[in-house]
């Protein structure tokens, strides 16, 4: 999509986000409005919600969306925080049918990788970095200089008997009341486990928590340098318009 202007939509698990970006610089050109998922995360609510988003923003133009799964050709491979009537549907046909406008869809955390390494000091980031978004889930954007390899679920890798997203994301450290040492002795753990398959050179954390770096970086001793995305929580709507600018 050739516009300057694009409608990024961040949908979590807990929160769906919608700013205008321009893609060129990737600075959001307006404040960003936050609506509750709405419940149950069906299809057919999940496309309310953001029907509303667009009339919040009064858009008319093209809309970039990440979206918490696995994401190939606008089609959702899983669903796990979200309703599971979602596998096998087309999003960016749903999408594109509830706003009336042309939508391009991605998974969540390549969308927030994108702006973390192709706007501002991540485009001097060289070699494999890992950008991981730390929610409701654990999402990651795997980066070979800034080239993305999409769709790397790590958050979903087997670790601790589990998968890794259910022993140290940030629903759960709040779940199980977990201090800050506790919590970030295990993500420690689990950035010692992608160190040990990925050597990245670069870990970039993501999600609402990377706000809060200061409380638990102590914690964290991986090989790869850690630092929390500079975009804050901005990341997954700017890269998700980046993201619809490539078609
Ligand atoms: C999903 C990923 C998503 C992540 C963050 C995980 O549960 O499987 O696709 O990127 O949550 O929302």
């Amino acid at each position: 999509m050739k516009e300057k202007l694009i409608l990024g939509v961040d949908v979590g698990g807990t929160g769906m986000k919608a700013g205008v970006v321009d893609v060129v610089s990737g600075a959001l050109q307006t404040e960003r409005k936050r609506i509750l998922t709405p419940q149950p995360p069906t299809p057919k609510n999940i496309a309310k919600g953001l029907k509303q988003l667009v009339e919040i923003h009064n858009w008319h133009g093209p809309i970039g969306c990440g979206f918490p799964a696995i994401v190939k050709d606008g089609v959702a491979y899983t669903a796990t925080n979200i309703d599971k009537s979602w596998i096998g549907v087309n999003i960016e046909e749903l999408f594109s049918e509830a706003t009336g406008c042309p939508v391009k869809v991605t998974n969540d955390a390549d969308a927030a990788g994108y702006a973390i390494m192709l706007y501002g000091v991540g485009q001097q980031l060289k070699g494999v970095n890992i950008v991981l978004t730390l929610g409701t889930g654990i999402g990651s954007g795997l980066f070979i200089n800034q080239t993305l390899i999409p769709n790397s679920e790590l958050g979903h890798l087997f670790f601790k008997g589990d998968i890794a997203e259910h022993y140290c994301s940030n629903a759960v450290r709040k779940k199980e009341k977990l201090s800050w040492k506790e919590w970030g002795g295990r993500l420690n753990e689990f950035l010692h486990h992608i160190d040990r398959i990925f050597s990245p050179n670069n870990i970039i954390l993501g999600g609402g928590v990377s706000k809060k770096f200061d409380k638990y970086e102590a914690y964290l001793n991986p090989r790869a340098k850690v630092f929390p995305t500079p975009l804050r929580n901005a990341a997954g709507t700017i890269g998700a318009a980046y993201y619809a600018s490539l078609f």
